[in-house]
């Protein structure tokens, strides 16, 4: 893996070592609404486009894919997946789920630096999903996985939200005086991997894929209500659970609700043809 800053979060953090408290967050109803409000999305921003080779399903690479928990829908969906992900531990994890569901996966041990050279044709969608707030440039980052889709194809990008923080803070801590301070804080401490972080504002992202040659760029809501709600106990119980579910796919892509999410996800499109950029 290549470092660009040695001192980054993302450089620092052994995302590997943090596997059980990864695996503790992905099971959890939370965990289990992050994903399934990205799958719902995926599944609609995918269901247009046609593989450009002609191939059988799309062909799909995420970058910084862990442990497999987007790309395995797809996977299963018949596109042709690649992950590429830092962490060994991570992407074991991955294949042996591909292998448990008998669809082919390929993982690749890489660094997202080493993008430009691992010779990788380009693909009809990528996937780079919270990995840019652990980096100390993320405009920097998000160039190299914007460069890997092909003309006409999509990238989607996920990142923490910071307009949520003040809300969860005031509303689900009760600790108003914390969520004042939120609103100019520019790192947040994230507990699954033990990492400072920054914040990655989605509209200035948005402007960068612009920039980048992307025409269209469709913004989401990941976790609209879900972390508003104190109870995380309610939210173990099936028929609740359900109910909250429903809710968050219904409002991922309803204003005013996807700028006040957890998290946000753009999904861009290349131009079909290179455009003079700005
Ligand atoms: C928060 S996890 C997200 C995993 C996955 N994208 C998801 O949303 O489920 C961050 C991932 O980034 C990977 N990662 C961190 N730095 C990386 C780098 N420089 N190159 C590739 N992967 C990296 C970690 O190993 C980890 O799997």
């Amino acid at each position: 893996m290549t470092t660009r800053d040695t001192p980054e979060a993302a450089a620092r953090t052994d995302f590997g070592a943090r596997r059980d408290a990864w695996r503790a967050y992905t099971t959890s109803p939370w965990g289990r609404i992050r994903y399934a409000v990205v799958a719902h999305t995926l599944r609609h921003s995918l269901s247009g486009l046609d593989p450009a080779d002609g191939g059988p399903g799309l062909r799909v690479l995420d970058v910084a894919g862990g442990d497999g928990l987007d790309a395995l829908p797809l996977a299963r969906a018949g596109h042709r997946v690649t992950v590429l992900d830092a962490a060994p531990d991570l992407l074991a994890d991955a294949a042996a789920a591909a292998a448990e569901s008998g669809v082919p996966l390929t993982c690749l041990e890489a660094g997202v630096d080493d993008l430009p050279t691992l010779g990788l044709p380009p693909f009809d969608v990528v996937l780079c999903h919270f990995l840019l707030h652990y980096r100390d440039d993320p405009a920097h980052t998000l160039a190299l996985p914007a460069a890997a889709v092909r003309p006409g194809g999509l990238l989607s990008l996920t990142a923490p939200n910071q307009a949520s923080e003040a809300l969860v803070r005031a509303a689900r801590l009760l600790d108003p005086a914390g969520a004042l301070a939120a609103l100019t804080e520019t790192t947040q401490h994230g507990v699954t991997f033990a990492a400072d972080t920054r914040w990655v504002d989605a509209d200035e992202t948005a402007q960068q894929l612009r920039h980048l040659g992307f025409d269209a760029v469709v913004r989401y809501g990941i976790r609209t209500v879900t972390d508003l709600v104190a109870d995380d106990a309610r939210k173990h119980e099936p028929a609740f659970y359900a109910d909250l579910e429903r809710l968050e796919l219904a409002l991922c892509d309803r204003e005013p609700y996807v700028r006040t999410a957890r998290m946000w996800q753009l999904v861009a499109r290349r131009a079909a043809r290179p455009s003079s950029g700005g």
